[in-house]
């Protein structure tokens, strides 16, 4: 047995299921692909459910692949143990309906003992209770020693996860030997030391488990083992750690070398932090990588949490500022070769691990304090239960996941009262939902389900618009029909159709299907489950029944309309690489005959000037007439080709690729026009921010762009008719018209003044005159304070020993002003102290300088009063 490098031990194992007539296909995502029963890929199976139920054909009925999964159920213990990860890689092999248990066991039996090179005497099994064909397999077909066999129940050799493919299974042991043991003589597999390592399980499916926990037999036994990566590593590499295993510890080393902590490898708080640490930024760098984004809900919950419990382990080890997106350079470089994914996202994952982390780090302090605090009040009154509202506050305000509050407060033996704070977040939730509409996408198990019995469809839509064909089956909601008739809707599938079914972001085909019974039935959307073409039909007359011959035909002009945005789509997709960079990757597209929305990755706003640019060579590859082509080929051809695929998208064995000449090469199963020149032009009408970071841009083609045009344009004739001018007058005149209003409001302002200067005589004459001191009082009706400024400043100007006290009433709103002329200001007079004893006699206050006080009043009846109390104070 050769002490073996995990990656190199991946290899060994794909190519020996290779060597046996395996199709090795590469990992799925680690998001679940319409299976709404799963936040995260757990299994090397749960991928190929479709496949095990006959949903879907795999590409072929041997399969082996090496699959990245998260299982969050033991995070509390992550760390605490040698052997617990969130984050893991399942190796396995699969037979759709083929092989069954003795080969399986015989070829797992092969690659352990022939290629591994595991003693014999070191291996053991479990078997289901009962399950005598596979005891006998091992004894009698292996040669195993009887007592190397052990039959164990349900729990440990029954394989279930949620419902779906389940049956009985046989695990594999390694005996590590009498010194890993309990001691005690009875000691076997199953026992809960750590003498007996199980690397290996080989799961008989033979059942379908339902919804209400009943097994239905499926037609064909399958065969799915799942062989921990990591364990099996574990075992090679003769360490007990899976932290000790080659590739992560080069992750662990470097949280030593980051945090300057050293790692004992014992169970000291550091150790357990350190642990931690490595093994979530494992998880979050491949969720990452597979486009979770950290959110409040579902997966993205799960990658929130994560990263937040790592970057507070980071601050537990005294680690400064954030860490995560260098330390996430460290899974890349020891899993970047078997998943390239990571490397092509190296950018993206730096990122939006960077803003993930320093949003947290705004609040971790603040909220760790408050926590401190909460805990030590608990403590002083003996109290040992944190409320729901003070969880939900840490939650709420300061981004602390509820496993957070309770982890740390756990570590004081304090609980957190889970079912007070969940009422609080379903409060927050109702709230919140009052305002949008509910989510009711259909989900793997829902819709699809009716149309599984079905043949695929034969889809001719990629040559032609017009097909004959046969009513293979009818559905009026979710209940099958023989017939549907006039005025009618209904669910309708054909064996052959020129329909194109909504998919891959592309809308639907609609138009129209006659019956050779004479029935007219119009479809107004076509959908597609799998490989079954659904068309919405409602019918316009006669009545369409099972059977039936029928000639369908698409609407051309719509179908035109959307292979133009299709095929800009994919100029604009290579354009914005082209321009912005590599990083960029459709995060989602909607394609109809009224326009293009693109989704992608990118991380900040798009600059106007940029966006023309990008537009202006989209449209140059539009006018130099490029030939579109769309061809099949195998996926391994395709992936040479370099053509992009979608991000996490599942492909089978043959793809669709399309060219625009060389410039755009992508595999898609969309309509496209057949020459780039048929788009006409492209115009980018918006682009924004969807979500972090992902931008969204939408345009428009073709006639949808002409259609545009002559809105502008008709918007521009508008403006111009109401200017009394033609379009191409509109500017000088807007210009115009903007000059004419500001002088207009310019000659106002000089009448305004004009009039009160004419008043400034009179209010001379009229002044009062006390101790050598001209008093003016006045109430302005409707006259801005400031006018009144600029009024006393004039009058300032021009004569000598002057006090104004004046009011300016607007509605309800009463202003007094004091205004003292220079040269009294020597002699002691104080606009300031004035207006105080001023505004107060008209029920007031305010204050200002010597020369120039204001306040504001309540009562203006009371204003004679205030005048007079002016007098009185020269
Ligand atoms: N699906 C089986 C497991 O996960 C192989 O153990």
């Amino acid at each position: 047995m050769k002490n073996t490098g995990l990656n190199e031990l991946r290899t060994m194992f794909r190519k020996f299921y290779e060597s046996k007539g395996h199709y090795p296909m590469k990992s799925f995502s680690l998001v679940p692909n319409k299976d709404k029963s799963l936040l995260l890929i757990n299994s090397g199976m749960a991928p190929m459910k479709p496949f095990f139920a006959g949903i879907e054909t795999p590409p072929s009925k041997r399969v082996t692949t090496c699959q990245k999964c998260i299982r969050t159920g033991d995070i509390d213990i992550v760390g605490q143990t040698d052997r617990h990860g969130t984050f893991f890689e399942m190796m396995g092999s699969f037979s759709f309906g083929e092989y069954f248990k003795e080969q399986s066991i015989k070829w797992g039996w092969e690659f352990i003992t022939q290629v591994l090179e595991m003693p014999e005497d070191k291996i053991w099994a479990t078997i289901y209770l009962d399950d005598d064909e596979a005891y006998n397999i091992w004894r009698d077909v292996i040669g195993m020693p009887e007592e190397h066999i052990v039959r164990l129940g349900k729990e440990d050799n029954f394989w279930e996860i949620g419902t779906g493919p389940c049956g009985p299974c046989s695990e594999i042991y390694f005996d590590r030997g009498p010194e890993y043991g309990c001691g005690n003589p009875e000691c076997k597999p199953g026992c809960d030391c750590d003498r007996y390592i199980e690397f290996w399980n080989h799961v008989f499916t033979q059942f379908d488990r339902q919804e209400d926990g009943s097994y239905v037999p499926l037609e064909h036994p399958n065969i799915d083992t799942g062989m921990g990566l990591e364990r099996l590593a574990c075992i090679m590499q003769d360490v007990t750690s899976i932290f000790d295993v080659d590739t992560i510890r080069t992750i662990l080393d470097e949280v030593v070398r980051i945090s300057g902590v050293p790692y004992h490898d014992g169970a000291e708080k550091t150790d357990t932090s350190i642990r931690i640490i490595t093994d979530h930024i494992r998880s979050i760098t491949f969720m990452v990588g597979d486009g979770v984004l950290p959110s409040n809900e579902g997966r993205g919950y799960v990658l929130r949490r994560l990263l937040r419990r790592a970057a507070r382990h980071g601050k537990l080890l005294g680690i400064q500022g954030a860490f995560l997106a260098s330390l996430s350079e460290k899974v890349i470089e020891v899993s970047g070769v078997a998943y390239p994914e990571l490397e092509e996202k190296r950018e993206y994952i730096h990122r939006i691990l960077s803003v993930e982390e320093e949003k947290f780090s705004e609040t971790i302090d603040q909220g760790t304090n408050i926590l401190e605090e909460y805990l030590e009040t608990l403590k002083k009154s003996g109290e040992k239960t944190i409320s729901g509202e003070q969880a939900f506050k840490l939650y709420d305000t300061f981004g602390f996941p509820l496993e957070l509050t309770q982890e740390i407060a756990g570590e004081q033996d304090v609980d957190v009262d889970v079912d007070s704070f969940n009422a609080n977040m379903q409060r927050q939730k109702e709230m919140a939902r009052a305002a949008r509409k509910s989510d009711t996408d259909a989900g793997w198990a829902d819709e699809s389900i009716l149309y599984a019995a079905f043949d695929a469809t034969e889809f001719l839509g990629y040559d032609t618009l017009t097909a004959d064909g046969t009513v293979k089956g009818i559905f009026k909601g979710r209940d099958a029909a023989d017939v549907v008739s006039e005025g009618e809707t209904a669910k309708v599938i054909l064996d052959r159709t020129p329909f194109y079914g909504e998919g891959g972001g592309q809308a639907g085909d609609v138009g129209l299907i006659y019956g050779d019974s004479g029935c007219q039935a119009e479809v107004t959307a076509t959908t597609k489950f799998r490989n079954v073409y659904v068309h919405h039909v409602t019918v316009r007359s006669g009545e369409l029944r099972v059977d039936d011959k029928v000639s369908s035909i698409v609407i051309a002009v719509k179908r035109n309309q959307i292979a133009r945005n299709h095929t800009a789509t994919h100029l604009l997709h290579k354009t914005l690489r082209e321009v912005l960079g590599n990083h960029v990757e459709q995060a989602g597209s909607s394609v109809t005959e009224h326009g293009l929305r693109f989704d992608f990755t990118h991380f900040e706003a798009v600059p106007k000037e940029t966006l023309a640019e990008i537009e202006n060579i989209v449209n140059e590859k539009i006018l130099q007439f490029i030939p579109v082509t769309s061809v099949e080929m195998p996926i391994e051809e395709a992936e040479k080709t370099g053509a992009t695929s979608l991000f996490g998208e599942k492909y089978g064995k043959l793809v669709r690729v399309v060219s625009i000449g060389d410039y755009s090469i992508e595999f898609c199963g969309g309509t496209h026009v057949s020459n780039s020149g048929q788009i006409g032009a492209l115009r980018i009408l918006s682009e924004s921010g969807v979500a972090a970071g992902v931008r969204r841009i939408e345009a428009v083609t073709g006639t949808e762009l002409i259609a545009k045009l002559n809105e502008y344009e008709s918007l521009v004739g508008r403006a111009a008719e109401i200017l009394k001018t033609n379009p191409s007058g509109l500017l000088s005149k807007i210009e115009a018209v903007s000059e004419e209003a500001k002088a207009c409001k310019k000659e106002l302002e000089e009448m305004k003044m004009q009039a009160m200067g004419g008043q400034m005589d009179q209010m001379i004459e009229s002044a009062r005159e006390k101790n050598g001191v001209k008093l003016i009082t006045r109430v302005f009706e409707d006259t801005a304070i400031n006018d009144l400024r600029k009024l006393s400043d004039e009058i300032k100007a021009e004569h000598k020993g002057v006090i104004m006290v004046f009011a300016a009433v607007n509605g309800e709103k009463v202003t007094l002003m004091v205004s003292v002329s220079d040269d009294l200001l020597e002699k002691g007079y104080h606009a300031g102290s004035m207006i105080k004893q001023i505004a107060a006699a008209a029920g007031g206050g305010g204050g200002g300088k010597a020369d120039m006080a204001q306040a504001g009043a309540k009562d203006k009846s009371r204003l004679p009063e205030a005048f007079e109390l002016a007098y009185s104070l020269l």
